[in-house]
């Protein structure tokens, strides 16, 4: 009799525990050429990335936010196991639990300021659990939310801010857009340049070729942004936009003389190898 009770005891406490680690569900996967080499979870995840609470404006929100968060620099760290300069050198892909996918280069990823939350951390002190809803939507951001706490890091288009973040792979932003690519330009090239710094500052905005962001406008078909402007113009466009007009094209200040030259040389080049995939749908 009282074997059958601990029997049913240590089932029922089995039980529990399968239910509580559905319920707490909250993985974080690290992929690489689309095998991965990595799953953390939450407790994972604060043990070892010096977890800390940071508080700021959310862009999603709408309003300032206290969050649980790691330093997302820590987070690749532990999840691909290198140092940040090659982390710095890739290109990561940001998979969110619906399939949505927010490409970043590593450059922007390692920036300080950059967290990765794990719960909302006013909600956890009250005894609540899970999250707000977010964004217009009103989803629930769960499991994982990449957030920036340094200002200038809250405009949505400029800083990847995927909420329902599940996986994190080392992909080229090349391979998922390949026509943005200035493959007839000589390695190491002015238009190269131009394409890293466009691929870290404009594609989640601008497409060439129909691939990249849909917030400004097409630069390479029907017509070139360099069949129609010239560089001079174009150079101090980007790097102050609101010397021309009133606009949500964000300042590129920080941008140099010569880099604006190279984004210029990528247009050039890209004028070359259009593909034009007809009107937005
Ligand atoms: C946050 C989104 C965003 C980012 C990032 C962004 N742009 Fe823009 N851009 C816009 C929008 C929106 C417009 C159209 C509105 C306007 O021109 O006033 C625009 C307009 C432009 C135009 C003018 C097009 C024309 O025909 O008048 C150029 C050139 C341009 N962007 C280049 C760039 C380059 C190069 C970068 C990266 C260094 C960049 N943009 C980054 C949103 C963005």
């Amino acid at each position: 009799m009282l074997r059958i009770g601990v029997f049913v005891l240590a089932v029922l406490v089995l039980a529990g525990l399968a239910g509580h680690a559905v319920a707490e569900d909250a993985v974080l996967e690290f992929a690489r050429d689309g095998a991965v080499v990595r799953r953390l979870d939450r407790a994972a995840l604060e043990k070892g990335c010096g977890v800390a609470t940071v508080e700021l404006e959310d862009p999603y929100y709408g309003r300032r936010m206290a969050y649980v968060a790691c330093p997302l620099a820590k987070v690749l760290e532990m999840g691909f196991g290198e140092a940040s300069q090659q982390l710095a050198a890739h290109d990561y892909l940001l998979r969110a639990r619906d399939g949505y996918v927010k490409p970043a280069t590593g450059r922007r990823l390692m920036e300080p300021g950059g967290g990765l939350a794990l719960a909302d951390a006013r909600r956890e002190k009250a005894g609540e659990a899970g999250w707000a809803p977010i964004d217009r939507k009103q989803v629930d951001p769960a499991p994982f939310y990449v957030v920036w706490s340094q200002p200038g890091q809250q405009d949505t288009n400029v800083y990847p801010w995927p909420y329902q973040l599940v996986r994190i792979e080392v992909g080229s932003i090349a391979a998922a857009y390949p026509e943005i690519v200035p493959r007839t330009a000589a390695a190491g090239s002015e238009a190269w340049r131009g394409f890293d710094t466009f691929k870290g500052e404009c594609v989640a905005c601008h497409a060439i070729n129909g691939q990249g962001g849909k917030v400004g406008p097409e630069l390479n078909v029907p017509q070139s942004i360099v069949e129609y402007r010239p560089a001079e113009q174009i150079k101090a466009y980007v790097y102050d936009p609101e010397t021309f007009r009133h606009t949500s094209m964000p300042a590129h200040r920080h941008l140099t003389p010569a880099q604006l030259d190279e984004l210029v040389a990528y247009f050039r080049a890209m004028s070359t190898l259009k593909r034009d995939p007809g009107r937005l749908p």
